[in-house]
């Protein structure tokens, strides 16, 4: 094993048993402090994958059975696949395009990265959609427009299909992740972190105070936490991997991304592992929060899809609070700008794949190839937001541009990636390089080492290969 001050500089070090050079910038920018580290990375995995699609995939696959299944692919899948992208963000100081540039030079196990590139901008794309779509109602959740005898669903078909608002909207929300981005590691991304996850945190615990204490929430506990087995399908298996991934930002190497701005004593592991138990308490407590307040109105379903936020969450908030209005005003807005906040954390790291990419790839100033990504995604996104509305006849492979980069996104880059990332780990990548990167130089104790290998030799390629095939069959 290398000794730790070797290991500290990485330049020379060892990859598949040959000699690298690291001809990365030395002045890249850091996480400053390991909480830093880890809500920049718990922002990234938190984030709209928790609060508006966890709950509807939850509502749509039976509830307790779909989490229980859910976990088990955190930790067995996704956490195997984002040690991996830390071992290779981290051991290389480079852009995801650029690490493999370094650590496998003239290989062909650059596509992965490129795929990341690829990827990081086409989520950014239709994210921003429905990112610009909670904008706007947290905007009318303020401005008290969100109040009792509407039709909601028909209020929200009405804006997602206005040829121009959603677009001011998503734009808007395109210019915050762009202004943070461009600050820079330090003074954009970790400083913003670490102000709104734990004012994240906040609103979440106290929605689900309120909401616990709703009449018949009980009702909404039991779907939590009763499992029914017999609810467990294969679409119900698919569905809870490919969850599982995008909730924890895996496979596109935006976690890689990040790791290449730790600091070299950064516990990985212990970081990985705390990513996880973040984002699935984030996800299974919006949970809380979501169904004991839908099952509090009688006619209420929980598996009203992806309108759960905008269609039925409105009524909700009305009929809840029918006898205190203000009290309805308050959680209504509270829940809008949590989900607000958790896109944004989101956004900013897609963002930095990119930014990342160009920064360093060609030369150009951090705030310049921050402009680049920009564009690129204003016109990519106004495409899928279009797709709602006067696009909706212009279809892809039968799909609208919305669902197009979902489709190919979130079924197909992020577990092509998921297996590339942790193949590369452990079948390319020198075994005690990866053992230096987990242990630090061997100065941490990680228990339980052998098993992670195991997990990301075996187990995280084969599962995902497994679900991928299964997908691309169907
Ligand atoms: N994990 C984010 C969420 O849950 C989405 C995301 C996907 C972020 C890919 C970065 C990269 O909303």
């Amino acid at each position: 094993m290398q000794n730790y001050e070797s290991f500290c500089t990485f330049a020379p070090f060892f990859v598949n048993n040959c000699k690298v050079e690291s001809n990365n910038p030395t002045n890249r920018g850091n996480f400053g402090t390991r909480l830093g580290v880890i809500l920049a990375s718990a922002g990234s995995a938190v984030g709209l994958g928790n609060i508006w699609r966890f709950p509807t995939e939850v509502g749509n696959n039976g509830g307790a059975a779909f989490i229980l299944v859910y976990l088990c692919f955190v930790f067995l899948l996704a956490m195997p696949v984002m040690l991996a992208e830390f071992v290779i963000g981290r051991g290389s100081k480079a852009n995801t395009v650029g690490a493999y540039r370094t650590l496998a030079p003239g290989k062909p196990w650059i596509v992965a990265g490129f795929m990341g590139v690829l990827g990081g901008i086409l989520v950014l794309s239709f994210y921003s959609v429905v990112a610009g779509w909670t904008l706007h109602y947290t905007v009318q959740s303020f401005a008290n427009r969100l109040t009792a005898g509407q039709d909601f669903g028909a209020v929200f078909q009405r804006f997602v299909s206005n040829p121009w608002k959603p677009l001011v909207y998503q734009l808007a929300f395109l210019l915050i992740t762009h202004y943070v981005v461009s600050r820079g590691v330090e003074r954009g991304i970790e400083r913003f972190s670490k102000v709104m996850m734990p004012v994240l945190l906040f609103i979440i615990v106290v929605l689900m105070c309120c909401s616990l204490t709703m009449p018949g929430a009980d009702e909404g506990l039991r779907f939590l936490l009763r499992p029914d087995f017999s609810k467990v399908t294969t679409g119900v298996v698919l569905s809870a991997m490919g969850q599982a991934f995008f909730s924890l930002s895996v496979g596109l190497g935006c976690l890689a991304t990040y790791a290449s701005y730790f600091k070299q004593d950064t516990p990985l592991v212990s970081s990985a592992l705390n990513v996880c138990i973040i984002d699935s308490a984030v996800a299974i407590l919006s949970g809380f929060i979501i169904f004991p307040a839908v099952f509090s109105v009688p006619g209420m379903s929980p598996d009203a899809g992806p309108g759960l936020v905008y269609i039925t969450l409105p009524h909700v908030f009305n009929e809840a609070f029918a006898g205190l209005p203000v009290l309805g005003y308050v959680f209504s807005g509270m829940f809008y700008v949590l989900l607000l906040l958790a896109a944004l954390t989101s956004t900013i790291s897609m963002h930095e794949i990119a930014t990342a990419f160009i920064h360093e790839n060609y030369r150009l100033s951090r705030q310049r190839a921050a402009v680049v990504v920009t564009l690129v995604c204003i016109v990519l996104g106004a495409a899928c937001s279009l797709s709602f509305g006067p696009w909706s006849e212009v279809k892809i492979w039968h799909r609208g541009f919305f669902d197009l980069f979902d489709f190919l996104t979130a079924k197909f880059l992020m577990p092509l990636g998921g297996i590339l990332i942790t193949m590369f780990v452990e079948w390319y990548l020198d075994r005690r390089f990866v053992v230096d990167q987990l242990t630090n130089g061997g100065r941490l104790r990680v228990p339980g080492l052998p098993i992670l290998l195991f997990l990301i030799r075996w187990v995280a390629p084969i599962g995902v290969g497994i679900v991928f095939l299964n997908e691309i069959a169907n």
